[in-house]
C-alpha cells in the first residue's frame, strides 16, 4: 500500500513538472498588429501609400496597411491595388460587383490596421 501512495505521489509530481516545462517552452502568442498602437492618419499621408510596395487603404475610418496581402488576395492583384492609397470603404463593400466580402473576410482585415482617419475640418465658409 506505501508502495502504491509513493507511486502515485511520483506520478503527480512527474506530471507537474512536465506541466510546468511545457508552460516555459510554449513561446507567447505575438501581438497581431491590430493590437498595436494605433495613431491617426491624415488622407494626405494615406494617399501617398497608393503603390504594391507600400499599399494603405482607409476602410470605415480605420487605416490598414495591406501590402503584405496583396499578394495573398483571390485575385489578380490589379483589383485590389487600384484601391491602394484611398478610401476603400466602397470596394471592400462591393467587391467591385455589389456584393460584400464575407465576415472571414472582415476578420482577416483587422491584422492590417495601423490607425484611424482624420477627416480634414470642414471648409466653413460664410
Ligand atoms: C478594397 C478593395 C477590394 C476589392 C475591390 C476586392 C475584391 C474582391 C473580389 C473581386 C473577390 C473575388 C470574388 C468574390 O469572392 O466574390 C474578392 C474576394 C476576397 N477578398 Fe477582396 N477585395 C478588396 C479588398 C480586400 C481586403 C482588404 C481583404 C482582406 C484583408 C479581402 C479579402 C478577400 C477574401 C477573403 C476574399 C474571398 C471571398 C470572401 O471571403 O468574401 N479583400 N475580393
Amino acid at each position: 500500500m506505501k508502495k502504491l501512495t509513493y507511486s502515485l505521489f511520483i506520478a503527480f509530481v512527474a506530471s507537474l513538472l512536465t506541466l510546468v516545462t511545457l508552460y516555459a517552452l510554449v513561446p507567447e502568442v505575438p501581438a497581431l498588429p491590430g493590437d498595436q498602437e494605433q495613431r491617426t492618419i491624415e488622407l494626405s499621408e494615406l494617399e501617398q501609400h497608393n503603390h504594391g510596395a507600400s499599399c494603405w487603404m482607409a476602410i470605415e475610418g480605420k487605416v490598414y496597411n495591406l501590402t503584405t496581402y496583396i499578394p495573398l488576395h483571390p485575385t489578380r492583384p490589379a483589383v485590389i491595388l487600384d484601391w491602394c492609397g484611398t478610401e476603400a470603404t466602397e470596394g471592400m463593400r462591393t467587391k467591385g460587383y455589389g456584393r460584400d466580402h464575407s465576415p472571414a473576410a472582415w476578420k482577416m482585415l483587422e491584422q492590417y490596421r495601423i490607425g484611424e482617419l482624420t477627416l480634414p475640418k470642414e471648409d466653413k465658409r460664410d
